[in-house]
């Protein structure tokens, strides 16, 4: 609100700048969500939420976790334990955390990766450790390479606060949105040719664009380019534990060399694994000595309660509980996906094969007026306005063409998904007519 009286007193550079990338439709398809949302029996027609990547498919496993192991989250008899979690925490985090996060992040990579505890920095999810690793490697005007589409959080994570600028690498149709050697060499001289200091690649993996599976042959086309051109790469692995496919996806962890290891960062959450985005759980792990010893330094911004870690480091500790937990995670997101596949495709909607993430990428460009962003909008705002559906735009996701739309499916009932898909079959059904 302006002051009645004179100017406002001016707030910083960064306060005011728009480099948050909020103003998006990402965003305000939530809010459309918020102001009327979907009930089965209170309010039938309103807008079911799937565009928030949740995972709450597992919830009942972590609850009987927590049932049958009250220690894991009480104080102990006498509250033995309060005290100690209630003092000072150094940024180092509980050792016993550190240590359960490391031998967790192992598993979900199916034994492949080792990761040592003393290279884990924790951090308030992984908004602050992709932020954390980007304050690191890059000064302010620099850039990193992301290939399209992108979590659309990156412009706040990676370039709001820091100064630094995401150069997309531009994934197509033609290669199912796959990121390929071409396309990142074709970025890199781009944005040199802009006159950028290109510091870094990042990549979501496995799920690469967010939905599809980066194969061996293309991680290692990708440690070839970092070598090459002698920049960073992180990782983004906040999807490890949500692999649905039956083909083995593999982490750049398992690929590492000595010529490279110090060139590269992973980042990795319980947010998506777990389905604990409340919690604020999240890592760096890097290879490279001194970053690791900065980012704990920096940790210190972001830091997770000494409570959340002591709850966690019993629950990741639970051999059997979390060799369960990955099986049965994995089952469930895998029918969910199938379950979307088979309706999307009942309604004549195509989208791309999925091998791990909380989410589908569907291509919607046969039931746009125009094959044009605008036209995206505008199908967009039907599908929320009148089918009330909340999904998402490429556009939101920075991707290179129009007719993407990133669709969840982890986030909420089985029912309630089989009544999104109604609704998008009688549309797509109800368009086709039309045509
Ligand atoms: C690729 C990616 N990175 C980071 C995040 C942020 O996760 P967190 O809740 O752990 O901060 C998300 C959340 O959707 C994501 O999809």
């Amino acid at each position: 609100m302006s002051k009645e009286f004179g100017m406002e007193a001016p707030l910083s550079k960064i306060a005011v700048s728009k480099a948050h990338g909020e103003d998006s439709p990402y965003f305000a398809g939530w809010k459309a969500y918020e102001e009327n949302p979907y009930d089965a029996v209170d309010n039938p027609n309103g807008v079911i939420q799937m565009g928030l990547a949740e995972n709450q498919l597992s919830f009942d496993l972590l609850e009987e976790y927590l049932e049958q192991h009250p220690e894991a989250s009480s104080w102990g008899p006498a509250m033995s334990t309060f005290r100690e979690n209630a003092l000072f925490q150094d940024y180092h985090g509980l050792r016993s955390f550190r240590k359960a996060m490391a031998s967790f992040m192992e598993k979900i990579r199916g034994g492949r990766s080792k990761f040592d505890p003393n290279r884990v920095v924790l951090t308030a999810g992984a908004t602050a450790a992709n932020e954390l690793i980007t304050f690191i490697l890059a000064d302010p005007g620099d850039a990193l390479l992301v290939p399209t589409p992108y979590y659309p959080g990156f412009l706040r994570d990676l370039q709001w606060k820091t100064g630094v600028t995401i150069f997309p690498v531009l994934c197509d149709r033609s290669k199912g949105l796959q990121l390929t050697l071409s396309s990142l060499g074709s970025a890199y001289a781009d944005a040199k040719a802009s006159n950028f200091n290109v510091k870094g690649l990042l990549i979501t993996n496995p799920c690469n664009p967010l939905g599809t599976a980066a194969s061996l042959s293309l991680l290692q086309d990708i440690i070839f380019f970092i070598s090459d051109k002698n920049i960073h790469l992180i990782s983004d692995e906040i999807y490890f534990g949500c692999v649905f496919s039956s083909t083995n996806l593999f982490s750049i962890s398992d690929l590492i060399t000595n010529a490279v290891s110090e060139q590269i960062h992973i980042v990795y959450s319980l947010s998506k694994d777990l389905g604990l985005p409340g919690f604020r759980v999240g890592a760096l792990y890097s290879y490279n000595d001194r970053v690791v010893k900065t980012a704990r330094r920096m940790s210190s911004f972001s830091l997770v309660s000494s409570q959340t870690q002591k709850l966690l480091a019993f629950m990741l500790s639970a051999e059997e509980f979390t060799v369960k937990y990955i099986k049965k995670n994995r089952e469930r997101l895998r029918e969910r996906y199938e379950l979307v596949v088979d309706g999307l495709k009942e309604a004549g909607i195509a989208c791309l094969k999925g091998e791990a993430g909380l989410f589908c990428w569907v291509d919607m460009e046969t039931l746009m007026d125009e094959k044009t962003p605008e036209g995206e909008l505008r199908l967009w705002k039907v599908i929320v306005d009148e089918l009330k559906l909340n999904i998402s735009p490429g556009s939101s996701c920075c991707c290179s063409e129009p007719g993407w739309f990133r669709v969840c499916f982890a986030n909420m009932s089985r029912e309630t998904l089989e009544v999104a898909l109604k609704r998008l079959k009688d549309f797509a059904q109800k368009k086709t007519k039309n045509i």
